[in-house]
């Protein structure tokens, strides 16, 4: 095998974020500059001779090209193997099975999640190591110190490999299987959910429409949902990825999934919706007339996994981000199991779940996933909804109500400020460190301050820390305000603000959550001084 080296100089920019390296496609397509960040993550790897690389991606704009030149790196960095959705797709979720099934050392996901594709759009790389989860910060660490002094980049001088043709294909001593990016993980489900009960329940009348967005999912669900589950043609919309979305923002969350909140709010809607975002991990739910936060959801998901035959020994413990509601917490305490309460970023429920700590996982950013897995899981948590749906035979919202009567309440909102000038956002967030000191024991507006800090992680299992991962400030009530930056924005700085407030069981539950936080959200702005530092008037986004 002949190896074409090319001498570089290191872009400044190639640090890793919450979730891998994300940027417009336009800095991606720049001369290098994906061969540079591929080659930093392989120069940071242990000898991979014999193993297996798994690649694939969400099938954006620049995928199939950044998966040509990850196969040529890889062949004359000296992999055994690599394995290749067809099409170069696969969802974030069927590469973390991908990886674990075949014990492949790792793996590459081409992907910005839900941000837009396109020529316009943002595109992501992302590393995920052998138990299927994003590589952990100490390795993204080591990547970006890489990327600092990286000098050159080796390729293997083949030609492309034929993306559409399943089956076993060689480039330079490299054997490269390119596999239908839907069977293994469909299997994968069928062993964790009752699909003769589901199927039942579609054959008499239940009605769903999932939303794939353009993305990802849509060969999965159709596959699932109406290939081996019997739902009618059409249950799956918007199901053939495009490189742009359909010019949309794959993004599952009630401002971009609008049509299906609408659909699911009118009387002659169907029972269930759902959506996945563009690269598969997130979901949305909503029952007829009922939207459930995705905080909820990770709450009555871990309250009835025992109705899926995948979690019927019962599960070992639950575990949420931070700025997550704790409606989770309370279900933890009722079973009387572990609860953990990690940063943000999927990649802090690693440890946890290889540790057999916990068996479901969620956040407040649409997430929720299990041991099945090493990474958030769209459809995962449709199959689990669809199959309690099928067990306990009621409404969505039917079981969210009584899981309130049962628990209570947790209101809960997030307010996201986007594209803020960065030096704003970081002036406000350092001025709400400095006032922490003051805040502890305070009291504002009637509301006494429990706890006001920046959170800080330590990992139970390898007593790794992490600090400063978001402003908390607790009340004695039970409420909370939570203020942090994004760490996956791609311009500028994202703002993002949580609220949170408990109503107990016997409370009232049929507030909106805009007005039941309502004075929380006043009090946000006073604390954190918001529009005057921002110069917006309100959020860019509410979920
Ligand atoms: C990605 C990560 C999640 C995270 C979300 C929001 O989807 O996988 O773990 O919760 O981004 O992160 P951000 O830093 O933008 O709030
Ligand atoms: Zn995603």
């Amino acid at each position: 095998m002949s190896i074409r080296k090319t001498d570089i100089t290191p872009f400044g920019d190639q640090k890793p974020g919450t979730s891998g390296l994300r940027k417009r496609t336009s800095v991606f397509m720049q001369p290098h500059y994906a061969e540079a960040f591929i080659q930093a993550i392989f120069d940071t790897l242990p000898d991979v001779a014999g193993e297996t690389l798994v690649i694939g991606g969400d099938g954006r704009y620049y995928n199939a090209e950044v998966i040509q030149k990850a196969i040529k790196l890889a062949a004359a960095k000296g992999f055994a193997r690599v394995i290749v959705g067809q099409g170069g797709l696969l969802s974030t979720p069927a590469a973390s099975h991908l990886i674990r099934h075949n014990k492949a050392l790792g793996g590459l996901v081409l992907s910005a999640s839900h941000n837009p594709g396109g020529p316009d759009g943002d595109f992501g790389i992302k590393y995920n190591v052998g138990n299927g989860g994003p590589a952990p910060e100490k390795f993204t660490e080591e990547v970006h110190k890489r990327t600092q002094v990286i000098d050159r980049y080796e390729m293997a001088d083949v030609a492309d490999v034929d993306l559409s043709r399943i089956g076993r294909q060689e480039a330079g001593g490299l054997v490269v299987e390119v596999v239908d990016p839907v069977a293994d993980y469909a299997a994968l489900m069928q062993t964790l959910f009752d699909f003769d009960a589901i199927r039942a329940m579609f054959a008499s009348g239940f009605t769903m429409k999932f939303d794939a967005m353009h993305a990802v999912t849509g060969p999965y669900a159709t596959a699932i949902l109406e290939g081996m589950l019997g739902a009618p043609k059409g249950t799956v919309i918007n199901g053939t990825p495009s490189p742009d979305f359909g010019g949309g923002h794959p993004d599952p969350n009630l401002v971009y999934a609008k049509d299906l909140y609408d659909l699911l709010m009118s009387p002659d809607g169907p029972d269930f919706g759902a959506a996945s975002d563009g690269d598969g991990d997130r979901n949305l739910i909503i029952g007829k007339g009922r939207f459930v936060t995705p905080s909820d959801s990770l709450a009555l998901l871990a309250a009835n996994a025992l109705l899926a035959p995948g979690y019927r020994a019962g599960i070992a413990g639950i575990a949420r981000s931070m700025p997550t509601s704790a409606a989770a917490d309370r279900v933890a305490e009722k079973l009387g199991i572990e609860m953990h309460e990690t940063p943000t970023g999927w990649k802090f429920f690693g440890n946890l779940l290889d540790a057999g700590r916990v068996t479901i996982c969620g956040e407040e950013s649409a997430g929720t996933g299990s041991n099945h897995v090493r990474e958030k899981d769209g459809l995962w948590a449709v199959l689990l909804w669809l199959n309690i749906l099928a067990a306990r035979r009621e409404s969505v919202d039917a079981i969210v109500t009584s899981h309130w009567r049962e628990f209570g309440r947790n209101y809960y909102t997030r307010h996201d400020y986007d594209e803020v000038d960065a030096g704003a956002a970081n002036g406000l967030m350092q001025a709400l460190r400095e006032k922490l000191p003051q805040l502890a024991g305070s009291t504002l507006e009637g509301k006494t301050v429990a706890y006001a800090d920046d959170f800080t992680y330590i990992d139970p299992v390898d007593g790794s820390v992490s600090a400063r991962q978001g402003v908390r400030i607790g009340f004695s009530d039970g409420s909370r305000l939570v203020f942090r930056l994004s760490g996956t924005g791609t311009v500028g700085a994202t703002l993002r603000v949580y609220l949170e407030r408990y109503e107990p069981p016997h409370g009232q539950h049929d507030l909106d959550p805009q007005s039941a936080l309502h004075s929380l959200i006043e009090l946000a702005d006073r604390i954190a001084g918001i529009r005057e530092r921002t110069g917006r008037t309100e959020p860019s986004v509410i979920t």
